[in-house]
């Protein structure tokens, strides 16, 4: 049921200055405090922990909640609108508010705001999800004056904070290098993280950031807190510390090469920039993020997730039906739902032997299954095993009867040599032609082979040859219309086939955002699958993402790793193999086949449960994560010891999140060709205050422990 309550200060013409008007997003514990000055201005004077008086005293003016470019203000502004008559100046003045709760535990407020001249609409949503601690905010802008308009600097959110100091962590990364954190003081100036990839946006860098104030937080203390932008395109995340030391963090597309035009009537509405706070250090915001992602976000959030064997690394492109045959029946002594086929399987004309032709022409590849799907299905609905397929509708090589028929549908510049990244071109999805033709790839293949269970959705190029063919004047659209486009055919799929898994990839972790994964239930973490690299890696983006969303396969990179260690990483994530298991000995292959099992069994702790960083690999030679199921009653601790010194010290590891009045069984378990092991029985206060010695001095070694709550 809606519960709506609305406010009205004034009409959108003819203001008139208001009583001050208070403003409260609140979830359960953070409240973001806006108001509304004598002038009509909306200010922000406060962000931090819900306080037990609700009236906040007697609050400041604050600042200006969404500062504007070209009248008072002179720094980098959210809203830069350049007018018809040459006038580049906004002014915003509150309108009337309006309060919704659109479900249990989730209120949207929308502040109206209206610049009184020119009429823009400038509408800021609030969504609070109360229990998550989560913070969705985004912009809507509409036209109203007479003529067409440029929005030169469109943000989705603008936060002030004032505190002596500020430490911002970033996630830079690169091709096989994803969510590397670095961290920095931010002092006077600026310091901006975008992307201008356009696709595979995030190949360089993930769209998070966390902020901590006053000191840097550690994962159980300091206030801090957590950013992102929910768009599967470009992102700016842009800090500016003022002359009186105020920090301003204004978050949303990147407008680089984006001045987007905004006909008469029209709106634009900005994607959510998303953020939680925590009190208690950056642990907590992170489960705050992972519970929100589950409940609110992700694509069959609370849904299960099937474990897989994939070819990719085992065949590349390399293979015809009687391999894949055989890797079902491989699938199958794993105890894995699925197999899922890689690239490689399509194209005639220019069969796809390799990656330099052939994307882009969807039709099954004859030679290498000339009986199309249908002998790999059948054998799995044998056997009991599902079948899923890789596909990467977005691109297209040159060298391909696609490009042949329809050169304007690839993103190229008319007047020079096209530039292509592995060989490929990306299809210009501002064009609703282009979006048509995206859809009906995976549309005719679900129609002629309904048994698809899953599609793995790669993108192995950022935009190149900025110049789409279809949108003539409007070429600055195309970083947003493009992301649009994708949108429009990624409904369409879900509107079609709501419960159709997918993989976002995009040559690894090239795209990580929390708007795609509304379309799709899991990601490829990484095409680095060294177990020690995927520990630094799954542990940055773990900071924002859920381990259910984090497809980490066991492969064979890095031969000094045995198959424990390099399974018992990636059964922290949602667990996959790219693995010929005839390269497995019998001892080894039945441990596999024990850990799938265990790893079944860990599912509600693991991938629906809370995660407890107990040790940062980043802080030298081990990794300890511990998670716990919902009901407290089934943990698992996995520890890490990757290149330990002989000369450091062993602490003992500190145990979070149990009762401590409560009794715990602590067994190792999936030991390698050894039965479980009961460790001891504890209280969980001496687990969280004495700890476990369960680091060691052993190089690339590992263990699990299953925590049972008696
Ligand atoms: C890049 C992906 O990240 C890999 O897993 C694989 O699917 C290749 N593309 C196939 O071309």
């Amino acid at each position: 049921m809606i519960k709506t309550v609305i406010f009205s200060g004034m009409a959108a013409v003819a203001l008139t200055a208001p009583a001050a008007i208070p403003l409260a997003i609140n979830t359960d514990d953070v409240t973001l405090m806006l108001n509304v000055d004598d002038d009509g201005m909306l200010r922000q004077s406060y962000f931090g922990k819900r306080m037990a008086d609700e009236s906040y005293g007697p609050l400041d003016r604050g600042v200006e909640a969404f500062t504007t470019h070209g009248y008072t203000d002179q720094f980098e502004p959210a809203l830069h609108i350049n007018h018809a008559d040459y006038n580049s100046s906004s002014v915003l003045k509150y309108v009337d508010h309006k309060v919704e709760e659109v479900k249990p535990g989730v209120t949207v407020t929308t502040i109206n705001l209206a610049d009184p001249v020119y009429n823009d609409a400038v509408s800021l949503v609030y969504t609070a999800y109360a229990p998550e601690n989560v913070i969705a905010c985004h912009s809507v802008i509409t036209n109203n004056s007479k003529k067409d308009i440029e929005l030169e600097k469109y943000a989705s959110s603008m936060l002030s904070f004032y505190a002596p100091e500020y430490y911002l962590t970033e996630f830079s990364g690169d091709w096989g290098k994803e969510a590397r954190m670095s961290s920095q003081p931010l002092r006077f100036g600026k310091k901006v993280i975008d992307t201008k990839l356009g696709a595979r946006a995030n190949a360089y860098v993930s769209p998070f950031f966390i902020l901590s104030l006053d000191e840097p937080a550690t994962e159980t203390s300091g206030d801090v807190v957590l950013g992102t932008l929910a768009w599967t395109g470009n992102f700016r995340f842009n800090f500016e510390v003022d002359n009186q030391g105020l920090l301003r963090v204004i978050s949303g597309i990147n407008p680089y090469f984006s001045a987007y035009r905004l006909k008469k009537g029209e709106s634009f509405v900005t994607p959510d920039f998303v953020f939680t706070y925590s009190k208690e250090g950056i642990g907590q915001a992170s489960r705050n993020f992972h519970d929100w992602a589950r409940n609110h976000k992700v694509k069959d959030g609370n849904g299960d997730r099937m474990t897989l064997l994939n070819n990719w690394e085992v065949t590349g492109t390399d293979f015809n039906d009687e391999k894949l045959i055989a890797m079902m029946h491989d699938a199958k002594e794993l105890g894995v739902d699925m197999f899922l086929l890689d690239d490689g399987w399509f194209g005639n004309k220019y069969p796809r032997d390799n990656d330099l032709q052939g994307l882009g022409d969807w039709d099954i590849m004859e030679k290498k299954l000339p009986n199309g799907f249908a002998p790999i299905i059948e054998e799995g609905k044998k056997l009991g095993v599902k079948f899923g397929l890789w596909i990467e509708p977005e691109m297209v090589n040159p060298k391909s009867e696609l490009y042949e028929k329809h050169p304007d549908w690839a993103v190229t510049i008319p007047n020079r040599d096209i530039y292509t990244k592995r060989h490929q071109l990306v299809l210009d999805l501002s064009n609703p032609e282009v979006q048509d033709y995206v859809f009906s790839i995976v549309d005719k293949l679900m129609t002629d082979w309904p048994d698809i269970a899953y599609f793995k959705w790669d993108c192995n190029s950022e935009l190149t040859n900025v110049y789409s063919h279809y949108l003539g004047k409007d070429q600055e659209n195309l970083y947003v219309d493009y992301v649009r486009g994708l949108y429009n055919v990624l409904d369409r799929i879900r509107d079609k086939y709501p419960d159709l898994p997918m993989m976002m990839c995009a040559s690894g972790g090239g795209r990580c955002d929390f708007q795609g994964l509304e379309y799709f239930t899991e990601f490829w973490t990484s095409d680095d699958t060294d177990p020690v690299e995927r520990i630094f890696i799954q542990y940055g983006m773990g900071q924002f993402m859920p381990s259910k969303v984090l497809c980490a396969h066991v492969a064979r990179w890095n031969d000094d790793v045995k198959i424990k260690f390099r399974t018992n990483v990636a059964m922290m994530g949602k667990l996959g193999y790219d693995y010929n298991i005839h390269h497995l000995d019998e001892k080894e292959l039945a441990y596999s086949k024990q850990a799938v099992k265990n790893y079944e069994k860990l599912k509600p702790a693991i991938l629906d449960g809370d995660l407890y960083r107990l040790v940062s690999p980043y802080e030298g030679t081990h990794a300890v994560n511990q998670f716990m199921s919902k009901d407290g009653k089934l943990g698992a601790v996995f520890t890490f010891d990757i290149y330990p010194r002989w000369g450091e010290n062993y602490y003992n590891v500190k145990f979070q999140g149990l009762d401590p009045s409560a009794r715990y069984d602590i067994y190792e378990i999936d030991r390698f060709d050894a039965g479980d092991f009961k460790y001891g029985d504890y209280t969980g206060e001496y687990l969280m205050e004495v700890g476990l010695p369960i680091l060691t001095g052993n190089r690339l070694h590992s263990r699990v422990y299953e925590i049972r709550k008696q």
